[in-house]
């Protein structure tokens, strides 16, 4: 391992063991992965931590999961959402809000874009059945974490990497700061001890094919292809996608991995598309 990389992963973990990340996300994550714990418990840690508070209550009350009555309580939020997807939020929130204020831009639209990909993960994951929605919402949410964590570790200077070409920003986030985006997310994740196929759909969500030809026994989570094409069919329409295409040879071996379609990919785009409109407001605060 370089030293860049070295240096890169201890100051990840840096970030999990100190400060940055609250005491009440580890709070959070003691009660959801202690199965005998109750919604109240998790309530009690959540009710301290405001802006944690106030996602979980708004995106319970997103049009996605179209509850007739107002979601007013952090309970009834849990119960809809369920402990991964709170866990999710509790997480992406701590990372996300050490984005300061003037750079507000960058985490409004950072959390639009993982809100969406989760979404993306979750009607996929309903299509194909083969994960759960839990563990599509907090992969799909979760993806591109390693970009906010990047971002605190060297602020301006990773700002200015960001460019629209996915592929020349992997190498130079790699060559800059010792490892790119997904990797560096991954290694957080794995240390915030989230599942397995959750670590590596971050870690592979822009190039599955690695994961999917590593699996030499059993069968490949198909939740890392689902990321991958989430966050594929989201991203375009913006302004970098130009280059990417879903129909070629490449694309097929991750299509029949993930268990989907064209047409599928297509209405989940539209979907998402819709859902997002009606969720404005709620990436701000
Ligand atoms: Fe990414
Ligand atoms: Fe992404």
């Amino acid at each position: 391992m370089s030293t860049k990389r070295e240096e890169l992963l201890s100051r990840i973990y840096e970030i999990i063991k100190i400060s940055t990340i609250p005491s009440i996300l580890k709070k959070i994550m003691e009660v959801t992965e202690d199965s005998n714990s109750s919604v109240s418990e998790l309530e009690r840690v959540i009710e301290h931590d405001q802006s944690i508070a106030a996602r979980v209550v708004g995106i319970s009350n997103s049009v996605y999961y179209g509850f007739p009555r107002k979601i007013n309580s952090i309970s009834q939020a849990i119960l809809v959402l369920g402990f991964e997807m709170v866990k999710g939020l509790a997480i992406s929130t701590a990372v996300f809000d050490v984005f300061d204020r003037e750079k507000r831009p960058h985490i409004v639209s950072l959390w639009r874009h993982s809100f969406e990909v989760a979404m993306g993960s979750v009607l996929l994951a309903e299509k194909t059945g083969c994960v759960s929605r839990d563990s599509a919402f907090l992969a799909g949410l979760l993806h591109d974490i390693g970009r906010p964590i990047l971002y605190q570790i060297f602020g301006r200077q990773y700002l200015e990497v960001i460019g629209c070409d996915v592929h020349s920003l992997l190498s130079v986030e790699e060559e800059t700061f010792g490892a790119a985006h997904p990797e560096a997310g991954s290694w957080f994740a794995d240390r915030c001890k989230l599942p397995e196929s959750c670590v590596n759909s971050i870690r592979f969500h822009h190039n599955p094919e690695i994961y999917l030809s590593s699996v030499k026994t059993g069968k490949p989570s198909c939740l890392v292809p689902m990321v991958y094409l989430a966050d594929l069919v989201i991203s375009e329409g913006n302004d970098c996608s130009g280059q990417f295409t879903i129909i070629s040879p490449r694309h097929s071996d991750i299509l029949r991995a993930a268990n989907v379609d064209h047409a599928v990919l297509d209405d989940v785009k539209d979907t998402v598309k819709k859902m997002s409109v009606q969720l404005e407001g709620y990436f701000e605060y």
